[in-house]
């Protein structure tokens, strides 16, 4: 992970250019990040994890990377559900020029990469995949898991991937106790990460009705992620 400020709006070292090349969605890119934003050099291992351990995403409507980056998950998601449409939200304004060119780079013409604010209010969501920024503190985290994870579409998952060293449990436990309508379970773990996915259940569905449908117990070992980062 690249530089304590990742999170900024406006990171303040000049804007240097690079290429690198990953695989995306099953197939090698070559796709531009700069410094100043999260993990500039490489698809992190958290991401890996996450990419490695997500059923397909759904065939169309509006899908959501929260804490995009430079892109490789609103990518992933682009590249594997062409008629969605995608919204890769961050703060980092550098972030979202990246994502943007990365999009235009793959000829993708269904990546919407915006602030937060920018995302239509109302709007409901097939998915949510997201590697979170814990590093902004449990405050900044929670309010920002509470105003996106309850726009899930009823019936819908969201997975999250966190580190589990980094408080994957206390965080599971939050969501559980904080949010209705969500039911959460551990999906994995692999490389000390855990893949949370949350369910939001059907509108009117009793809380506590385990309405999840993955298990609880996690498969450790069961991802076949690259090497961390
Ligand atoms: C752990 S990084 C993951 C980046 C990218 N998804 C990846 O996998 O490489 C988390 C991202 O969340 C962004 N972020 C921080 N606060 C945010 C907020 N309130 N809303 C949306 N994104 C935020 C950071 O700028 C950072 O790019």
């Amino acid at each position: 992970m690249d530089g304590e400020h990742y999170f900024t709006a406006q990171p303040a070292g000049e804007l240097s250019l690079r290429e690198i090349s990953v695989e995306l969605a099953g197939s090698p890119r070559l796709l531009t990040t700069a410094s100043g934003i999260f993990s500039p050099d490489r698809i992190d291992a958290g991401t890996q994890v996450l990419l490695a351990n997500v059923p397909a995403p759904p065939p169309g409507g509006n899908l959501l990377d929260l804490g995009c980056g430079w892109g490789p998950i609103a990518l992933t998601l682009a590249l594997e559900s062409p008629r969605s449409t995608v919204w890769a939200v961050d703060v980092n304004e550098r972030a979202l020029d990246l994502v943007r060119r990365n999009a235009h780079i793959l000829g993708l013409d269904n990546v919407n990469a915006c602030r937060p604010e920018d995302v239509p209010e109302g709007l409901g969501f097939r998915t949510i995949w997201s590697n979170p920024p814990i590093r902004v503190g449990k405050n900044e985290l929670h309010a920002m898991l509470e105003h996106w994870l309850p726009r899930l579409d009823p019936q819908s998952d969201a997975w999250l991937v966190v580190q589990k060293n980094l408080g994957s449990d206390s965080l599971q436990r939050w969501i559980e106790g904080a949010l209705d309508e969500l039911s959460v379970s551990r999906a994995s773990t692999n490389k000390g990460y855990r893949v949370l996915r949350v369910h939001r259940r059907a509108r009117g569905a009793a809380s506590g009705a385990g309405t999840a449908a993955g298990s609880d117990a996690s498969s450790e070992g069961q991802a076949s992620a690259s090497s961390p980062s």
